[in-house]
């Protein structure tokens, strides 16, 4: 029987993935798909490596990208600590998701930028600014968001600015709140789109789905602010128009980053009806029913068992993927 040893910690939350509870359905997924997971709640370091050394298991899967006490923000520093990956890398242990250096690519969402955009793949433009930068000329409205967090943290209705004093006092109250550069945007104001990534090589599927919320419980702006995250009210709908660009959008976009197993590319329309990416998720969420992977899941494979039968299969389709890349 196959072993998985779970990664996760007080930052599996603000990292993406979910909290203990979102782990454990991620847990009993895999032990009902006849494989057995073991979670490993790591605080610190230390915990993670002793973690690394008690457990036997074929394969690890880390709702983490670094261990950090941190359960509210994401919050990267710049410098060179080793990351989850980096260090299954350096064992030579097998893990599921993408490699150390996609995901300090797809982490740090200006870099993600650079990246696409080096290969022609459409992103909104983009520049990253600290309070002691020089603002740039640029089109108004613009979208600042922090440069590496998650679940909306930090967006809101003056996430939209329309004047360089705007955009300046955005940057300021980003770096005072969550000590990261701002990531400035070109605003897309169109409809959200996110497109899941599972499996791999001949296996790799491609889902789209159409991200909405009850128009009412929209402010000035169409956004996902991050009052409305997390709470049940972003529903994913099937794709009907532009399905085919979104696709092809997201294959480049996981071909350009080198992506694996399962991950999430969320993206918006531009004013003129075009499709750019506004993020990829290395972890996507995983929230039974509620995040958008098992949303997606859901619409294109329901089973007669209903939404957790689902997510047993999506879980389970993600491991299937990683163990086979390693011939496990
Ligand atoms: N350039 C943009 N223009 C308009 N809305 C945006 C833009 N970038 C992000 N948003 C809004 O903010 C939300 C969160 O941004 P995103 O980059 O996906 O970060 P995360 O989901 O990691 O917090 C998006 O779901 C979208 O509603
Ligand atoms: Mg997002």
């Amino acid at each position: 029987m196959k072993k998985i040893l779970i990664i996760t910690g007080p930052a599996g939350d603000a990292q993406g993935w979910g909290d203990i509870n979102v782990t454990q359905s991620v847990k009993k997924a895999i032990d009902d798909s006849g494989k057995n997971a073991t979670i490993a709640f790591v605080n610190t370091m230390e915990e993670f490596y002793s973690s690394l050394e008690k457990n036997e298991f074929d394969i690890a899967w880390s709702a983490l990208y670094h261990i950090s006490g941190k359960s509210e923000t994401i919050g990267m520093s710049e410098g060179d600590e080793k990351w989850v990956a980096d260090i299954f890398d350096d064992k030579g242990i097998p893990y599921i998701g993408p490699d150390a250096k996609t995901m300090k690519e797809l982490i740090h969402k200006t870099t993600t930028h650079s990246i696409l955009d080096s290969k022609n793949i459409a992103v909104p433009y983009h520049y990253q600014l600290t309070t002691s930068d020089l603002i740039p000329d640029i089109a108004y409205p613009a979208f600042v968001k922090p440069s590496y967090e998650s679940r909306s943290v930090g967006i809101s209705d003056e996430s939209v600015v329309h004047s360089p004093q705007e955009l300046q006092k955005r940057i300021d109250y980003i770096e005072n709140n969550f000590e990261q550069p701002a990531l400035v945007e070109e605003y897309l104001p169109g409809t959200e789109y996110t497109v899941l990534m599972l499996g791999n090589g001949r296996h790799q599927k491609f889902l789209p789905g159409k991200v909405v919320v009850d128009p009412s419980m929209f402010g000035k702006y169409p956004i996902l602010r991050s009052d409305l995250r997390g709470v049940g009210v972003t529903k994913i709908e099937t794709v009907s128009q532009k399905k085919e660009e979104l696709i092809e959008l997201c294959r480049q976009a996981m071909e350009a980053l080198n992506c694996l197993d399962h991950v999430r590319a969320d993206m918006r329309l531009d004013a003129d009806g075009k499709p750019k990416i506004i993020e990829v998720n290395g972890i996507p969420g995983l929230k039974p029913v509620k995040s958008w992977s098992p949303q997606i899941f859901s619409l294109n494979y329901p089973s007669p068992d209903g939404p957790i039968e689902d997510y047993r299969k999506l879980i389970d389709h993600i491991v299937t993927s990683a163990l086979a890349r390693y011939n496990l």
